[in-house]
């Protein structure tokens, strides 16, 4: 395949440079400050503060147990020409609200750190933000009590957390199980999928959560979307979960059926699904990378795929309007694997969005997205995986600020170009990073710590929460002066209310003073902390 061998050369590429890839661990701030302005008694809003621990170094922690967790409520419109400022910082504050008030005067004084945000300057719509109900998520959560578990999940789905609305749920196992399995283990070829069964991990780890999910959040609901990994291995070239293996070409509609039947299976169960993707980083079956189970597919064969099977199967079925996203895979493969699949007009219709993953980012100038949106307005583009810790598989770090700036900066840069949301890997691991049936450990947002049946929630999880919390789906990306200054980076939404969003990451190692010009409100000054993730929210009645 042509395409296959300049896969290749990029994989071989990026198999070196990953080696050199390590996490920006600069200007560690020494002292073990503690947090004053949050006593651990709820404040007048009902706002739980987040009971700080510093685990080292510096790094710090808000602890949970089955007894108290912290909240953050959403925030009442305030009086009009004030201002709403909400700060997570290094320091230890998480989600300290302050406000203040609009200026119509001194517009004309200008700063370096002025933010002029343009409402009347429209981009694209968001869908949401999340996570994946992934086996060891739901394995970490019920190694903890049922009370705990529900502050979980409340702090993920609620009124009380960040609202997560878009979610991922493995189509059976992934790296992140305890075991390989697929919805159709049978010995021999089963063409017509009459084995075809969910499994135990759907019912224990799953299912039950994906339900509370649904329950817990009261705005709407939550748009849940499929993903393979690795398909039955008779079905399968190279008769193993992981390598380079490609669906043998007699069962494309076997394959395609199996997707339809997951489908019905979680409907049935009490779980709409909203979205599949094609297959989750189908380039791993050419780098093999640590045995990763999947299914390698090349764009051209992708393509034959989705118009002869997948695209007619899923119209076909009874839940027509699923939502197909193509890729979900790294981002450096756009927009020449989409140019390759979109080529044949018949593979292209049946798909509404691109799904990208985050690793390898900083191979990817955002200007590929942009390449991709202005080539496809109609298609959009979701970013459906993310995790730290996975270069050399260092696991977790418990109290990383680098981390959660890290999920800041790539939403932000994501966001600004077209991207409509941001969906994170693993919702909770364990002390290790894990469980994983391959030894890749990584990081997420929550950890629990069995042994004393707390859990850690980590500065990724604030990070995530100032964007998903406040910009909620169909909020509009407005204009704003991007990226001021190198280590501050900013961008801004209208949301349905009409309110205005504006999300400031501060990597810089001193507080500044920041404007916001807007030319109905006027001016409003924000003392922005040094090394701190902010959203500053007002509205115009
Ligand atoms: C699952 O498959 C992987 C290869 O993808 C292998 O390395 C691992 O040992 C298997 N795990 C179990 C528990 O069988
Ligand atoms: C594409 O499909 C053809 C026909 O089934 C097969 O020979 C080829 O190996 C496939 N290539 C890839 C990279 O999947
Ligand atoms: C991407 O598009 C946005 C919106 O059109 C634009 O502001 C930005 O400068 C572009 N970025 C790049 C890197 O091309």
């Amino acid at each position: 395949m042509q395409h296959t061998s300049l896969l290749l050369l990029v994989l071989l590429l990026i198999g070196n440079s990953i080696l050199v890839l390590t996490e920006d661990k600069t200007s560690e701030d020494k002292k073990s400050s503690e947090n004053k302005q949050q006593s651990s008694k709820e404040l007048e809003d009902g706002h739980k503060p987040c009971k700080i621990r510093d685990v080292g170094e510096g790094r710090k922690v808000c602890v949970c147990n089955s007894e108290y967790c912290d909240t953050i409520p959403r925030p009442k419109k305030p009086s009009k020409s004030k201002f709403i400022l909400y700060t997570s910082n290094k320091q230890g504050l998480r989600f300290h609200k302050t406000t203040g008030q609009f200026n119509k005067k001194h517009r004309s004084k200008k700063s370096e750190y002025d933010i002029h945000v343009n409402p009347d300057q429209k981009f694209q719509k968001v869908i949401g933000w999340g996570g994946a109900f992934t086996d060891s998520t739901g394995i970490n959560m019920k190694t903890l009590d049922k009370k705990a578990q529900d502050l979980i999940m409340k702090s993920y789905f609620s009124e009380e957390g960040i609202e997560y609305n878009v979610c991922r749920v493995p189509i059976g196992s992934t790296d992140f199980s305890v075991r390989n399995y697929t919805y159709d283990d049978s010995k021999t070829p089963d063409k017509n999928l009459e084995h075809f069964a969910l499994a135990p991990e759907d019912f224990d780890y799953k299912i039950p959560f994906m339900k509370q999910a649904m329950e817990l959040r009261k705005n709407g609901p939550i748009k849940f979307f499929g993903s393979t990994w690795t398909a039955p291995l008779w079905m399968k070239t190279n008769n193993k979960y992981y390598g380079n293996g490609f669906i043998k070409k007699e069962f494309y509609q076997t394959w395609a059926d199996y997707f339809v039947r997951f489908l019905e299976e979680y409907y049935k169960n009490g779980v709409p699904i909203w979205g599949i993707t094609t297959q989750n980083e189908p380039s791993m079956a050419v780098l093999g990378l640590k045995d990763l189970p999947t299914v390698g597919w090349s764009s051209t064969n992708m393509s034959i795929w989705l118009r002869e099977n997948l695209g007619p199967a899923i119209k076909k079925s009874k839940y027509p309007n699923t939502v197909i996203m193509a890729l979900d895979d790294q981002k450096l493969f756009l927009p020449w694997y989409i140019n390759s699949v979109f080529e044949d007009q018949n593979a292209k219709k049946y798909v509404d969005g691109i799904a990208i993953h985050w690793y390898l980012g900083v191979f990817t100038p955002c200007s590929a997205f942009n390449i991709t949106h202005t080539k496809y307005p109609d298609k959009f583009i979701l970013s459906t995986e993310a995790c730290s810790g996975f270069q050399t598989s260092s696991g977790v770090l418990l109290g990383s600020w680098e981390r959660g700036e890290g999920y800041s900066k790539d939403i932000i840069e994501n966001l600004n170009c077209w991207v409509v949301g941001w969906v994170d890997w693993n919702m909770v691991l364990d002390m290790k990073g894990g469980p994983t049936t391959i030894a890749n450990f990584v990081d997420a947002p929550i950890i629990v710590d069995k042994k004393s049946g707390e859990f850690y929630k980590q500065p990724m999880y604030y990070h995530l929460g100032h964007h998903s919390k406040f910009v909620p789906e169909n909020s509009v990306r407005i204009g704003v002066t991007q990226r001021i200054c190198g280590r501050i980076w900013v961008t801004a939404y209208q949301k349905p209310d009409r309110g205005i969003v504006v999300v400031i990451l501060n990597k810089k190692d001193e507080d500044v003073t920041m404007r916001i010009v807007d030319k109905t409100m006027g001016v409003a000054t924000l003392k922005i902390s040094k090394r701190s993730i902010n959203t500053v929210l007002y509205w115009y009645d």
